[in-house]
């Protein structure tokens, strides 16, 4: 297994992974469960739109774990240089390829990534009823900074 940076071919791939691996933990989801299927998509598109939007925002910062040439996982990163801030918006590894460390080896290259470009501090952050965040997390050396609540109203 290797860990490179995302090339455009990857995106439908990421996109895929990101949508199987967020059923059930997504926010978007939850805002269809509690409010029904609202606008012009559904939470799958809200939520590949997030890999686009994040190819876009910052296109050397998103890495891909590869295997035999199979995608494997991937993480997604912001930078913000003048806060010293790393942020660390999307992860996703394939149902068939976890358990395996890939998803911490993505959280310690991202890390990395920040360190090389200067960032003093990273964040990151999982839903409530999303438990391998809640423990691959801090054990990566994350502390807990806070709990949100998220409201949604249909119009
Ligand atoms: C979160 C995710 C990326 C982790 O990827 P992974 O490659 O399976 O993670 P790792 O193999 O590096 O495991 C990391 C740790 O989490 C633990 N873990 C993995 N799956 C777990 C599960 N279902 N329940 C509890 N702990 C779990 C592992 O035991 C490991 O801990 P350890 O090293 O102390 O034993 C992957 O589960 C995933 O894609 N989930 C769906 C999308 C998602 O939740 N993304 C993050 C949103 S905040």
């Amino acid at each position: 297994m290797k860990i490179r940076l995302y090339q455009a071919s990857d995106l439908d791939e990421l996109k895929r992974m990101t949508i199987e691996g967020f059923e059930g933990i997504a926010i978007d989801q939850n805002v269809e469960r509690a409010i029904g299927v609202v606008g012009p998509h559904d939470w799958r598109w809200r939520k590949a739109r997030h890999v686009e939007e994040d190819v876009l925002a910052n296109p050397d910062g998103v890495f891909v774990a590869e295997a035999e040439g199979k995608v494997l996982g991937y993480i997604s990163t912001r930078i913000d240089r003048e806060a010293g801030r790393g942020r660390i918006p999307n992860l996703a590894v394939d149902k068939d390829a976890r358990e395996r460390g890939i998803g911490r080896q993505l959280i310690e290259y991202a890390l990395d990534y920040f360190r090389r470009e200067g960032m003093a501090f990273a964040v990151i952050e999982t839903m409530v009823n999303n438990p391998v965040g809640q423990h691959l997390y801090p054990s990566c050396g994350f502390v807990e900074t806070g709990r949100q609540i998220h409201y949604a109203v249909k119009l």
